[in-house]
């Protein structure tokens, strides 16, 4: 399917910042709040990806407290194709098959107010478009149904499975792992189409019917959504993204170099 690529996206030049690190900062933190997302593009990358690391790792502690993408608390996480990985539930940044637009981390107690992704080497195979849609926009498409009020009412008020991939399962002997909450909250979404549905899959009385409705409705808003945003991730561009007000994604890409980098942030306790 061809994806034609949106034209207004929020995209800041990092030379307009550089040696204004408090000014970058204030932007980022503004923009995060009232748009959802920002792209810093032209953002440097080193030769030593140690020192590339270090450097980003240093510019999203003054946006939030990292947090770990494992049990082992990893905090730089690797997104790049893993053919090598034979989980039943495989995180989206170990494949390479379109990702339908949700959020990280759906499935844990507290996921991450927001993520900073930074692409390394872009898929050279046309692929790996990035999509971005806002909760605002969701609701309002939600809110014209006909039932729009009584959907949202079970999307906020009951709650609902989210299976837990196996590299993020506390005890690997347990064959499924499930979280559970509502899928809408105050200015928060949490969404994944297959974490909801591969949990309904192995168990089907996890859900009402009305709650299955109610996902059913929610999921065609989200996937045929005429404001969703669609744009390549250029070689040093620095995305940073809310995880609770914002959804995310990405076309299929067949180029095995494409390397991101991304680290997962809590908002600083003022
Ligand atoms: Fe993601």
């Amino acid at each position: 399917m061809e994806v034609k690529l949106s034209k207004l996206i929020n995209i800041i030049p990092f030379k307009d910042y550089s040696n204004k690190r408090n000014k970058l900062v204030d932007k980022i933190l503004l923009d995060l709040k009232l748009v959802g997302y920002v792209v810093v593009r032209g953002y440097e990358i080193l030769k030593d990806l140690e020192e590339t690391k270090s450097q980003f790792l240093e510019l999203s502690k003054l946006i939030g407290d990292p947090v770990g993408h494992d049990l082992d608390n990893k905090i730089i996480w690797d997104i790049k194709s893993n053919s090598t990985s034979k989980s039943f539930i495989k995180t989206y940044s170990e494949h390479s098959h379109e990702a339908e637009l949700h959020t990280d981390s759906q499935y844990s107690n507290y996921p991450e107010d927001f993520f900073s992704l930074l692409t390394l080497k872009k898929a050279n195979c046309g692929g790996g478009i990035s999509y971005i849609l806002k909760l605002e926009d969701i609701l309002t498409d939600l809110r014209a149904l006909d039932n729009g009020k009584e959907l949202e009412k079970i999307l906020r008020e009951t709650n609902f499975p989210f299976i837990v991939p196996n590299v993020f399962k506390k005890n690997k002997s347990e064959n499924h792992e499930f979280n559970f909450g509502p899928i809408l909250r105050d200015n928060e979404i949490r969404f994944r189409v297959d974490t909801f549905e591969k949990a309904i899959n192995c168990d089907s009385s996890l859900c009402t019917m009305q709650q299955i409705d109610a996902y059913k409705a929610l999921k065609n808003v989200v996937l045929n959504n005429t404001k969703t945003i669609t744009f390549y991730l250029e070689e040093g561009d620095l995305i940073f993204i809310n995880n609770k007000t914002t959804l995310h994604g990405r076309s299929m890409f067949t180029d095995e170099n494409r390397h991101l980098l991304r680290i997962r942030m809590n908002k600083l306790t003022e």
